[in-house]
């Protein structure tokens, strides 16, 4: 059995876990997560390792990034396995607050961002979305000083809005985004794909086969506009009810009218049944 990681779930152990970290002159990788890890998390713990010498998994369901009819309640909690995982991916630290450590009573405090934030993407369908993102990883930002932090691309505009915030808050962390990562029939791994019953799960690799076809198609030199609306049918031919399918610049995430304008980065989010699915492709 590999040693379990130090499990801290106030600030001042939090305090007292990270002086001893820094006393080793330790370069510290921060990897936010809200639990109910799956490879894709383990993915970014691995590269954490990789690149700095102690990292801290954060493990914390945040209130302020769910809008009261979306999942907080129902969201997956699996504390015991999480914590078996990161025992076996040698993480060093877990840091596991509760929602009043991080917001105590009276708390009245938002980061918002724009930029990425208001790329109407998610945030046409989440406008609570980014600011309790922002929020909490700021807060995760200040409360462990990593030097650098990891995050999926599967939440793409997140990564972009993550990144805005870091520099110009000038907080000192490096973002890393690290690649997706696909069961073997090309869906996303995800926290949320344990609420699909057999048939959507069936149905659910669509999006990655419509992703990947309409990357083929746009760099074969196929019109842009007619890929998109092919892809937006095939979508919704699988079942799902579709948010969006749209062609970004994968830097500013501003509408991408060929792929003269890229990099393009290709992203989708949409419906089936009652979950929500996202997912993304470069072109
Ligand atoms: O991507 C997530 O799991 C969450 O949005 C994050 C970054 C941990 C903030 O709660």
């Amino acid at each position: 059995m590999p040693p379990a990681p130090t499990v801290v779930r106030t600030l001042p152990s939090l305090r007292r876990a990270l002086e001893r970290l820094r006393a080793r002159r330790a370069t510290v990788a921060l990897v936010p997560t809200m639990g109910a890890l799956h490879e894709g998390h383990l993915a970014l713990v691995r590269q954490a390792k990789k690149r700095a010498s102690r990292v801290i998994v954060s493990i914390f369901v945040n209130p302020t990034q769910f809008a009261p009819h979306e999942d907080f309640g129902s969201y997956p909690r699996t504390w015991k396995a999480d914590l078996a995982k990161l025992a076996e991916a040698k993480a060093d630290l877990i840091w596991r607050p509760d929602v009043s450590t991080m917001y105590p009573r009276d708390f009245a405090t938002r980061i918002s961002t724009e930029g990425p934030a208001m790329a109407d993407l998610e945030d046409r369908f989440r406008p609570h979305f980014f600011s309790g993102v922002t929020t909490v990883v700021g807060k995760l930002f200040i409360q462990c000083r990593p030097d650098i932090a990891l995050f999926g691309q599967k939440d793409y505009q997140q990564l972009k809005v993550v990144t805005r915030m870091a520099a110009d808050l000038d907080l000192g962390v490096k973002i890393i985004g690290v690649p997706i990562v696909r069961e073997r029939d090309g869906l996303a791994m995800s926290s949320r794909n344990v609420y699909l019953s057999n048939e959507q799960r069936a149905r659910a690799p669509a999006l990655y086969r419509t992703l990947k076809d309409a990357a083929g198609r746009l760099r074969n030199g196929d019109h842009l506009e007619a890929v998109m609306s092919d892809g937006a049918r095939t979508i919704e031919d699988a079942g799902f009810s579709l948010d969006y399918f749209e062609a970004r610049h994968a830097e500013t995430l501003s509408p991408a009218g060929s792929l003269k304008d890229g990099p393009v980065r290709l992203l989708v989010a949409a419906k089936i049944g009652d979950t929500r699915l996202i997912d993304n492709l470069g072109v």
